[in-house]
């Protein structure tokens, strides 16, 4: 990597500490890095994908892919029979898929859950380095310290933590199943630990009315969105439906008419009706909420809009490290693999199975019934904030 392919990522890092950690708004701006991978033509395009889908045969490999990466990857993976979905989909889908390797397109801590479900699996990445705000705001050992400064409560981690984070956690919730997973929890009295999006924490904490103490993370990507502008934005698009991920700000959240994790989100341009939307959550699933919802007009949330920046691009820096080029290159070669410590892995395996069979076990109790409001019941945080 040259410099140039090199740029550097601002975010918000909770100021680290047990005690800071209980005090709202405790953080510092922190530094981290990205690559940039290089622009293809038309031609080197249509070659990669040829050559991948050649390599994934010949390998018995599965792509896995989130919704912010590449529009390329999505397709490639939606046209060799692996999938593209939420965090808590690309979970189960890689658990529950035959094939001996997995090649995960996305960011670190979710090959790292495919690793933990399947230990068995070869799990590939197109980069090892592409990271989270919110995984690079929670060290293991500050989170422990955090733990152990409250022992009498029920530590619930979101997905995008380390290995060794979810080691620690009772829980792991992804967005699609965090509320309805604490508000379980609060119905049988227990007081949660929370970490580390505080932004999605405390949306949960407003919605369930549960005991929450919220380490204070963020995602660079969605602290960006602005409430101020986003309330002029919709005055001039008087009927666009608001389409929210919960990692944005309560002021932002506050106006969404669907809060979600990115299926959830795009399931709601599909089935609602109208024909105009502002989405506020990464521009990356716009690719796919066209597919699915084709016609309709979405309209990107307004950020602070400074372009010389990442921070404000409505881009994650780290999704978009995942490319054609790196990805035929590790099917090539098979390196770039996952590899989670054995003790570790068994011990986050625990708090990632408990939320995929508690997903399960909802799905069966609402699937009966197979319409929207009950398809939105399932995972809890759909519908109006
Ligand atoms: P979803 O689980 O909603 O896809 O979110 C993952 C993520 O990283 C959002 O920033
Ligand atoms: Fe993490 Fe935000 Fe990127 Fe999602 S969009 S992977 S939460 S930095």
């Amino acid at each position: 990597m040259t410099p140039q392919n090199i740029k550097t990522v601002e975010f918000e890092k909770p100021n680290l500490g047990a005690e800071a950690q209980a005090e709202a708004g405790a953080s510092c701006v922190a530094r981290a890095w990205a690559k940039v991978p290089p622009a293809l033509t038309p031609n080197e395009r249509s070659a990669l994908k040829t050559r991948i889908k050649a390599l994934l045969k010949a390998r018995n490999a599965v792509l896995v892919a989130h919704y912010y990466v590449d529009a390329d990857l999505q397709d490639l993976a939606e046209e060799t029979g692996g999938c593209v979905s939420d965090s808590l989909e690309m979970a189960r889908f890689g658990r529950d898929h035959p094939a001996q390797t997995l090649v995960v397109a996305g960011v670190r801590f979710m090959g790292e859950t495919a690793k933990i479900l399947s230990p068995e699996k070869t799990i590939l990445m197109p980069d090892l380095d592409a990271t989270c705000s919110l995984d690079l705001g929670c060290p293991a050992d500050q989170f422990a310290a955090f733990c152990d400064a409250h022992p009498d409560r029920t530590v619930v981690v979101y997905a995008n933590t380390s290995a060794a984070v979810k080691a620690r956690a009772d829980w792991m919730v992804t967005s699609s199943i965090g509320l309805k997973i604490v508000e379980h929890l609060h119905a049988k009295g227990e007081k949660i630990l929370w970490a580390p999006d505080k932004h999605l924490g405390s949306y949960i904490q407003r919605e369930t009315g549960a005991d929450m103490l919220l380490w204070q993370g963020s995602c660079l990507v969605h602290d960006e969105f602005k409430g101020i502008e986003l309330d002029l934005l919709r005055k001039d698009h008087p009927n666009a439906k608001v389409l929210v991920h919960p990692e944005s700000p309560a002021n932002v959240v506050a106006q969404a008419d669907v809060v979600g994790s990115t299926s959830q989100l795009i399931a709601a341009a599909q089935q609602l009706d109208a024909n105009e939307f502002i989405v506020a959550t990464d521009n990356g699933i716009l690719h796919k909420m066209r597919m699915a919802a084709p016609g309709k007009h979405f309209i990107e949330a307004p950020t602070a809009g400074n372009s010389a920046t990442c921070k404000s691009c409505a881009h994650c820096p780290w999704m978009a490290m995942n490319a054609l080029t790196n990805l035929a290159e590790v099917l090539e070669t098979g390196r770039n693999e996952i590899h989670v410590d054995a003790d570790i892995g068994r011990r986050a395996y625990t708090c990632i199975d408990r939320m995929l069979d508690f997903a399960a076990r909802e799905k069966a109790r609402v699937r009966p019934v197979a319409d929207l409001a009950k398809e939105q019941a399932l995972f809890g945080g759909v519908g109006p904030a």
